[in-house]
C-alpha cells in the first residue's frame, strides 16, 4: 500500500526522496509524488502511473530543495490521478499520508462551509485543510497539528512540510506504521525501515498516537496527549544489500530460490537438530493447558493458518480452527478462555489480521502472532510472537513468508502435541527429523525448475486453471491458485480433489489444464481416482507427485513433476515449490509484472 519518505537534509533532497520511493515500490501503488522547500515555497511534482514517471517529470523540471516529502498512492479515496497523488498542498502546507481519514465526509463539509476550496477527491485533503485553517490563524507548525490529529478518525501516518520552515518535517501516526531514521546530520522519516534501509541503520518507530517534529539534528517526539516522550532507536538489521534483485530477475524468482537457505534459519531457531527437540521462546502459555487454537490470517498466510489447523489437529490432537481475518470478527466466534488465537502475517501490519487480533485480545483471549517482520505492530501488540526469519520480502506474490510460516508453526504444533502428550518423544523426534530434511528437500525441489517452466509453456495459454488435492494438499492448491490468479491474470481455483465431481467436474474439458497434487500419504490413493475421473473426462493432467505417484500415473499426464520424497508431515512446506515456479514462470511468459502485479499491495493496511 501507499509508502512515505520524509528528509530534513543537507543535500539536494528530490533524488534521494526518489530513490526511497523506489525501495517502497513493492509496497504496490498507482500515483507518486514529491514535494520540496524551493527558496521557501512548497514545490511539487508529482505523476499519476508507475516512478518511472515521476522521474520524467524530475527530469524535465528538476527540483531543489534540502528538505521534502515523497509518496507513492495506492488509491481508496479518489481514482488514481495526478490531482489525487500526494503531496496533497495548499502555499501552507504539503502532507503525504498513508491510511484512510474516517470521518473526510463531515471533516469536508465543515471545511467547504467555512470557504474551503477542495482540489482532489481525497481523504488526504480534509488534514491538510484543517492544517492550513489553522496556520491561517497564525498558528505554529507545532500549534497546527496539535490541533489537526485529534480532529481525525481513522488509521494514518502523515509526513507535512511546512512553508517557510527548511528546518523540520513533522510526522505522526495513528494505526499505519512510521519510522524515524537518524542519519549524520540529516533526518528522515519512511513507512518502513526498507525505505531508510541505505541511509541509515538507526531507526526509530513511532509509537500508536505519537507525532513528532523531526529537525536535521534530531526528533522530538509526542504522545497522543502532546507530552514528550522518548522513544527506543534501533539498529535495523536491514540493509541496502538485503533488498536488491542479486542476479535474479525478479524478486520473487530471488525468494523463491532463497527458501532452502530462510526456512533453514527458521528451524534452526525453534529446532535443535542434535536432540530433535523443539525449543520455543517463552509464549507465556501452558501449551498442555491449552484447549483449543483459532488461526487467522489473511491470502497466503490464511493458507499457512489452514495447513496448520490440520497439522494441530492430525499430530497434537488439538481442537483448532482456521479464519479468514477479515469475516473472523464478524462471525462472533465463540473463544474459548483457555485457547489461544494466533495471528499470522509476514509484514504484521495487515489491517484484517490486526483487527481481528484486536478484537479477541478484548474478549480477554490470549494472543500470538507468527510474523516476519520483528518491528511490526502484530509483533509489538501480541502477548507473544514467534518470528519466522524470511528476510525481507518484496515481491508482491508470498513465497518465502508462507514456507517460513509453515515452519514456524510446525515446530509450534510439535511442542503442542508433545506437551499435550499426543506425541511421545519418539513420535516428535520423526516429526522434527522430518523437518530438518527439509532445507535440502526444497533444494532438491528448486532443480525442477527447467521441467516446470517448460509445463509452464501450456498453461500460459489457458484461460482457466483448476488445482486439485486432499487435506494439506488441497490448501496447497488453493495456494497454488492464488499466485497463478495474482502474477498470471489467468482465472484459477483450487479444489478438494474429491469435491469435484460435486460441481467442478463440469468445467474440465482439454482446454482447462488441471493440476494435481499428489503427495504420498494416506490421501495419495484417493487423489489417484480422481485423476482418473479427470483423465476420462479428456483433462489435461499436470500431476505434482514423488516419483512413484508419477510413474505409476504418467499415462494418465499431460506432465508429470517427480518430487523428492518426503514425509507426508512436511509435503506442504516442499510442495509449495512447484506451485511458486509455475506461477512464477507462466507470468514471466505473459510479460506480466511480476513483482508488482496490478491493482495489488504488499501490505494491506486498509479494511
Ligand atoms: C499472496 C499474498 C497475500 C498476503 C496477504 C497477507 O501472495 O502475498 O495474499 O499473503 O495480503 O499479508 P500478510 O502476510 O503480510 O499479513
Amino acid at each position: 500500500m501507499c509508502g512515505i519518505v520524509g528528509v530534513v537534509g543537507r543535500g539536494e533532497a528530490a533524488p534521494l526522496l526518489l530513490e526511497a520511493l523506489k525501495r517502497l515500490e513493492y509496497r504496490g501503488y498507482d500515483s507518486a509524488g514529491i514535494a520540496t522547500l524551493v527558496n521557501g515555497g512548497i514545490a511539487r511534482r508529482r505523476a499519476e502511473g508507475k516512478l518511472v514517471r515521476l522521474a520524467e517529470r524530475l527530469a524535465a523540471e528538476p527540483l531543489a530543495g534540502t528538505t521534502g516529502i515523497g509518496h507513492t498512492r495506492w488509491a481508496t479515496h479518489g481514482r488514481p490521478s495526478e490531482a489525487n497523488a500526494h503531496p496533497i498542498a495548499t502555499p501552507r502546507v504539503a502532507v503525504v499520508h498513508n491510511g484512510i481519514i474516517e470521518n473526510h465526509a463531515e471533516l469536508r463539509a465543515e471545511l467547504e462551509a467555512e470557504g474551503a476550496a477542495f482540489e482532489s477527491e481525497t481523504d488526504t485533503e480534509t488534514v491538510v485543510r484543517l492544517l492550513d485553517h489553522a496556520l491561517a490563524r497564525g498558528a505554529s507548525p507545532e500549534e497546527a497539528m496539535a490541533a489537526t490529529l485529534p480532529r481525525l478518525q481513522g488509521a494514518f501516518a502523515l509526513a507535512v512540510l511546512f512553508a517557510g520552515r527548511n528546518d523540520i518535517i513533522m510526522a505522526a501516526r495513528r494505526g499505519s506504521p512510521l519510522a524515524i531514521g537518524f542519519g549524520d546530520g540529516e533526518m528522515y522519516v519512511g513507512s518502513d525501515a526498507l525505505a531508510l534501509a541505505p541511509l541509515t541503520e538507526r531507526i526509530c518507530y513511532l509509537e500508536e498516537g505519537d507525532w513528532a517534529v523531526v529537525r536535521g539534528e534530531g526528533a522530538t517526539i509526542f504522545d497522543s496527549a502532546g507530552r514528550p516522550v522518548e522513544r527506543a532507536i534501533r539498529r535495523t538489521a536491514i540493509s541496502g544489500a538485503m533488498v536488491g534483485k542479486g542476479n535474479y530477475r525478479h524478486f520473487m524468482e530471488k525468494e523463491i530460490h532463497e527458501q532452502p537457505a530462510v526456512i533453514g534459519d527458521t528451524l534452526k531457531s525453534y529446532l535443535d537438530p542434535a536432540s530433535r527437540r523443539i525449543t520455543l521462546p517463552d509464549l507465556g502459555v501452558d501449551l498442555a493447558a491449552v484447549s483449543r487454537a483459532a488461526l487467522v490470517a489473511c491470502g497466503t498466510s490464511f493458507y499457512a493458518g489452514q495447513v496448520a489447523r490440520d497439522w494441530f489437529e492430525q499430530v497434537a490432537r488439538l481442537p483448532a480452527t482456521a479464519d479468514i481475518a477479515s469475516e473472523f470478527r464478524y462471525r462472533e466466534p465463540v473463544l474459548d478462555p483457555a485457547g489461544i488465537v494466533l495471528g499470522i502475517s509476514q509484514s504484521g501490519e495487515t489491517v484484517d489480521t490486526l483487527a481481528a487480533l484486536r478484537w479477541a485480545k478484548a474478549q480477554g483471549a490470549r494472543v500470538l502472532a507468527i510474523v516476519n517482520v520483528r518491528e511490526s505492530a502484530m509483533a509489538r501488540e501480541a502477548d507473544a510472537a514467534l518470528l519466522t526469519l524470511a528476510g525481507p520480502e518484496i515481491g508482491v506474490a508470498s513465497t518465502k513468508a508462507f514456507t517460513t510460516q509453515l515452519a514456524a508453526l510446525a515446530c509450534l504444533v510439535i511442542a503442542t502435541g508433545e506437551a499435550r502428550g499426543a506425541l511421545t518423544r519418539e513420535a516428535a523426534s520423526a516429526l522434527a527429523q522430518a523437518l530438518i530434511e527439509v532445507p535440502s528437500q526444497t533444494a532438491e525441489a528448486l532443480e525442477l525448475e527447467r521441467r516446470i517452466a517448460a509445463i509452464a509453456d501450456d498453461v500460459a495459454a489457458a484461460r482457466d486453471v483448476l488445482y486439485l488435492g486432499r487435506g494439506t494438499a488441497w490448501t496447497l492448491a488453493m495456494e497454488g491458485a492464488l499466485k497463478l490468479k495474482e502474477i498470471s491474470y489467468i482465472h484459477a481455483e483450487g479444489y478438494p480433489a474429491g469435491e469435484m465431481k460435486h460441481g467442478p467436474i463440469a468445467l474440465i474439458d482439454e482446454h482447462v489444464p488441471v493440476i494435481v497434487l499428489a503427495p504420498p500419504g494416506p490421501l495419495f490413493e484417493k487423489t489417484a481416482s480422481n485423476v482418473q475421473e479427470v483423465h476420462a473426462r479428456g483433462g489435461r493432467v499436470i500431476l505434482v507427485s514423488d516419483r512413484a505417484g508419477c510413474e505409476r500415473l504418467a499415462p494418465l499426464c499431460a506432465h508429470t513433476v517427480p518430487m523428492p520424497a518426503v514425509h507426508p508431515f512436511a509435503a506442504p512446506i516442499v510442495y509449495a515449490i512447484p506451485v511458486q515456479l509455475l506461477a512464477y514462470h507462466v507470468a514471466v511468459l505473459k510479460g506480466t509484472d511480476v513483482d508488482q502485479p496490478r491493482n495489488l499491495a504488499k501490505s494491506v493496511t486498509v479494511e
